[in-house]
């Protein structure tokens, strides 16, 4: 058998997941984990990007999240979970990039420009934030990441890494080259949006987590815009533009025929198509909440599964560091 692609990703640590996370981009990472040799980490530098005055909160956040993780279904033997602030030589790999790529090309970065306009960075863009997409190339790179599972606003950034990494071995290894040139991988379902519609965020209070308790889950699932002609039960309704269709197709597969023709002709009511979406989720989610109840009594777990992710990831960035310094002449 040939030896196994390497896949990593990252996720900035938010807290708790929501089922948006979940559906485009940690589900794909347990479905692939068995095909690739894995590496997940958790991108606490990246959030200095947007978010440089509240780091207090990053550890409890990076818990909260890796509990998730490992909750869905992640196998931290398999994949090591790291974090990335603790393997120092991602800052060196970015310093050697950030030579490697101009000015210009990090500016016409597409997904940049749209965090310019909504966030308003015209006069503030720092220096770290415009060259984010080269620390991603390192975090990349220094596990010579092959496959990158990464949403449709990622694909940007996964191009100037293979930039960078053509750029590297073409100067310091033409021979030999010391890296890979990454490929991205979308997640199967498209971007599951929030209960009001737009896109899912805690910011936004639209929301289902992954820890919600059942009844929780069923009272949020009430308040899910619907299409707004159908009123009440009757009246007949356009599955396509409702958003509790949209998670049905992804939590009540089998059932997507009969909602959407029930749906159509009236006979099923929003109230009780929600009902079924509500189920549907509790039940996919039911395993990882008994897991994650499970981690909540044993803390110590994820703090080593940190502390054996962390070491192994270094372990590997050892050694293409010493690849890179050689390559350069740094020895
Ligand atoms: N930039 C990604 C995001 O904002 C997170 C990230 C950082 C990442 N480094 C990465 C994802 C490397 C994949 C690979 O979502």
């Amino acid at each position: 058998m040939p030896p196994k692609k390497r896949l990593l990703s990252g996720m900035r640590p938010t807290g708790k997941l929501h089922l948006g996370n979940y559906v485009g981009a940690l589900e794909n990472w347990i479905k692939l984990q068995d095909e690739f040799e894995s590496y997940h980490f958790v991108a606490d530098w990246h959030t200095l990007t947007t978010d440089p005055e509240h780091t207090g909160i990053i550890p409890e956040n990076t818990r909260e999240m890796v509990t998730d993780w490992l909750a869905a279904g992640l196998d931290a033997q398999k994949s090591p979970l790291f974090v990335q602030s603790q393997i120092k030589q991602h800052a060196e790999l970015h310093l050697i990039f950030s030579m490697l790529i101009t000015t210009a090309r990090l500016e016409r970065n597409p997904t940049l420009k749209e965090q310019v306009r909504d966030l308003d960075l015209e006069t503030r863009m720092t220096y770290g934030h415009l060259g984010y997409p080269v620390l991603q190339a390192a975090d990349i790179l220094m596990y010579k990441g092959e496959v990158v599972p990464v949403g449709e606003d990622q694909l940007p950034h996964i191009e100037m890494a293979r930039e960078i990494a053509r750029r590297f071995n073409h100067i310091y290894s033409p021979r030999r080259p010391v890296f890979p040139e990454p490929e991205g991988r979308l997640s199967q379902f498209p971007r599951l949006p929030g209960l009001d519609g737009n896109r899912m965020s805690k910011s936004l209070g639209n929301t289902i987590l992954l820890s919600d308790p059942p009844d929780e889950i069923g009272r949020k699932m009430r308040t899910a815009v619907t299409d707004p002609q159908k009123i009440r039960r009757g009246d007949p309704g356009r599955p396509d533009i409702c958003l509790v269709f949209t998670y049905h197709k992804r939590f009540t597969p089998q059932g997507v025929a009969e909602i959407r023709s029930g749906c159509e002709s009236g006979a099923l009511g929003c109230v009780e198509c929600k009902r079924r979406c509500a189920d549907s989720i509790i039940a996919h989610l039911a395993p990882a909440r008994e897991r994650r109840l499970r981690l909540e009594q044993r803390p110590q777990e994820v703090t080593e599964v940190l502390r054996d992710g962390n070491a192994r990831a270094r372990e590997v960035a050892a050694s293409t560091m010493n690849e890179v310094r050689e390559a350069m002449g740094f020895g």
